[in-house]
């Protein structure tokens, strides 16, 4: 399956409001430490249902663009929000229909590994953010989070699962300075007491623990120099 074929089946079953519930508790934090500014143009890099562009757009008057190859994700985005200065575009992340220079900033929340190219990816946002522009790319799917690793396993499209190391080179290599790297606990998610383990997705509570409070979300934050 294409990414447009996966994704608009999700944004179709109402998938993408399940995702803004569950990604807001990292994305959040994530968003709150870039440095917007009102007027700054900003990029959310696979949109999903919009939340995050709906955020800083109502945080800092920013003026966002959401971008995602589902239409129909976009096309849900636009219903969620009537505010004139966020637009959502249908497009690919290994070709960014933007002019250089066209950002401030950029965040993705649990996007950025479903690119067919991640290099080409991160090349792409190197051209269309401008200098001193950031980054903020947010991922729940890497290695040191084993608990992510099967998650491959139901969905068509190809993820890329990098580790910490591997961000930090290909940010550097795309020609970004690393200026931070972290990972952000989910401390929202309810974690049931220890008598109703096994769930269906954690065989032990203490492997529930780790993967929300200890790994939870990987954030790298670029700056083009
Ligand atoms: C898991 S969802 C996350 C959505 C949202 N950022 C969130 O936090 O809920 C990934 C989104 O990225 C989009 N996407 C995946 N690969 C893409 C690509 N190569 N180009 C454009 N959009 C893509 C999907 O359509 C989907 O809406």
């Amino acid at each position: 399956m294409t990414v447009r074929e996966e994704f608009d089946a999700w944004a179709t079953e109402g998938r993408d409001r399940g995702m803004e519930d569950r990604h807001w508790h990292t994305a959040k934090h994530a968003l709150a430490r870039m440095p917007v500014e009102a007027g700054d143009r900003v990029l959310d890099l696979g949109t999903g249902s919009g939340y995050a562009g709906r955020a800083i757009n109502d945080t800092t008057g920013a003026l966002v663009c959401g971008l995602d190859g589902s239409p129909e994700m976009a096309q849900n985005a636009r219903s969620y929000t009537d505010s004139d200065s966020i637009g959502f575009l249908v497009g690919d992340f290994d070709h960014l229909p933007f002019a250089d220079d066209a950002f401030d900033h950029a965040f993705s929340m649990e996007a950025f590994y479903y690119a067919t190219d991640p290099h080409e990816a991160l090349a792409e946002l190197r051209r269309t953010l401008r200098p001193g522009g950031t980054f903020y790319c947010a991922v729940n799917y890497y290695e040191e989070n084993v608990h992510s690793h099967d998650w491959q396993d139901s969905i068509s499209v190809e993820m890329t699962r990098w580790d910490m190391d591997e961000y930090r080179d290909a940010f550097r290599a795309a020609g970004f300075h690393v200026a931070a790297q972290d990972t952000i606990p989910d401390r929202e998610t309810e974690i049931p007491a220890e008598s109703e383990f096994p769930t269906d997705e954690f065989a032990t509570r203490e492997a529930m623990v780790e993967r929300y409070r200890t790994f939870g979300t990987l954030l790298t934050v670029g700056v083009v120099p």
